[in-house]
């Protein structure tokens, strides 16, 4: 990737990973992604602000030469995950010179996987600043984007926010910059919802502390960079507030048929009564689109067979990332089909521990549905419209 210019002095020297469809060997990422790593040369002291995965690590060096770049000062680390922290113990040999600025926390986490050395790091406080000379920049803790080191980067004079993993996105583009572009939106979106959700209280107060600052441009360490900061900050506003919405997702299997029958007769009975549905066919499903349904749903129906005692495992899996991503839904149902026995509802439920659900009473069926099996689906449609309407949830 070529070195570019976000502001006067301030350059993308990162890598774009066009081809990686698989993050942490379970995050799908369809558009690929990018490690940006950001130069910031002051007038006294030139910076890194983080770095990029270890597999792109040629393509950081070979944009420092290009960048004319033979001194580091300081290499922040806004969050030791490898795909921004990996290649720091390299750059230190390269760069002996250069000292690790970061919290506490991360130079521990520093030390214990990469192995580098607490004398090569100089600790800093939350809130705390170091001058470049012509600039100044401020470290401010951001703790739980989504690692519990995790901490933000705020240049002043250039009122540019390098905001970690924080409002990024897996978006390989060309672009530097967002421009306002739809699908950079829809990679955030996603990049929240699998990896951010489960932290979204403390995303809550980084969003007002960011109110505080005066932003002019949001430089992520994935994806583009936002020149226009508004849209991505009331996006996330939204994603992370309290209130949910007058829709059901629903993830299934269906091994012989019975399943699928009962999720069809619901699908049909929740429109029929003005709610929006969105199933999921867990086989083959993408679990980034999952979990981008799951940020404002209000209801979850888990519906499997029953294999051997228990769920079908493809359910199982999907419950247990459910239960991991702790989205705000409000309401569940776990309904499916039996041979001649199970416990696949006590099963669902302990693994739901995470979550804060009203349950409805089970809808389960021994063999195919019949006429009453979908007279208790139907009803299970009206109290699900019950709810969503005392909750005030019915505005169409
Ligand atoms: Fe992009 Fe949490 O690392």
């Amino acid at each position: 990737m070529a070195v570019r210019e976000l502001k006067p002095g301030v350059y993308s020297v990162g890598a774009i990973d066009w081809h990686r469809r698989l993050f942490d060997e379970l995050i799908p990422l369809p558009h690929g992604t990018s490690y940006n790593s950001y130069l910031i040369k002051g007038s006294e002291k030139t910076v890194l602000v983080d770095t990029v995965d270890p597999s792109k690590e040629q393509e950081l060096l070979s944009n420092l030469q290009k960048s004319g770049v033979n001194r580091i000062d300081y290499i922040v680390a806004n969050h030791a995950e490898q795909d921004h922290s990996g290649i720091i113990p390299g750059l230190l040999r390269l760069y002996p010179e250069a000292r690790v600025l970061t919290n506490q926390k991360c130079r521990d986490m520093l030390r214990d996987l990469l192995g580098i050395h607490e004398e090569k790091v100089l600790t800093i406080t939350d809130r705390s600043t170091i001058s470049l000379g012509d600039r100044t920049l401020e470290f401010i803790f951001a703790p739980w984007v989504h690692w519990p080191e995790t901490m933000f980067t705020y240049s002043r004079e250039d009122k540019i926010l390098f905001s970690c993993d924080f409002l990024g996105s897996h978006f390989a583009s060309s672009s530097l910059f967002a421009n306002n572009e739809a699908k950079v939106y829809e990679g955030a979106k996603r990049y929240y919802a699998e990896i951010m959700m489960p932290f979204r209280k403390s995303i809550n107060r980084h969003l007002e502390i960011i109110k505080g600052l005066d932003v002019e441009m949001i430089a992520p360490s994935h994806g583009p960079v936002y020149e226009e900061t508004e849209t991505i900050l009331s996006l996330c506003r939204e994603w992370v507030s309290d209130s949910v919405n007058n829709k059901v997702v629903i993830i299934y299997v269906s091994m012989h048929g019975s399943t699928e029958k009962m999720v069809s007769h619901l699908i049909d009975a929740l429109i029929a009564r003005g709610i929006h549905v969105k199933p999921f066919n867990l086989t083959g499903a993408d679990l980034g689109e999952l979990a981008i349904s799951l940020i404002d749903p209000a209801t979850i129906v888990i519906a499997s067979p029953t294999v051997l005692v228990g769920a079908h495992p493809e359910v199982a899996y999907a419950v247990s990332l459910v239960n991991a991503l702790r989205p705000k839904l409000k309401f569940g149902v776990i309904i499916g089909s039996y041979g001649w026995a199970g416990k696949m509802v006590e099963q669902i439920t302990a693994m739901l521990s995470s979550l804060k659900l009203e349950m409805f009473e089970p809808v389960l069926v021994k063999g195919h549905p019949r006429e009453t099996d979908f007279q208790a689906i139907d009803r299970l449609a009206d109290e699900i419209l019950r709810k969503h309407r005392d909750a005030g949830l019915m505005t169409e």
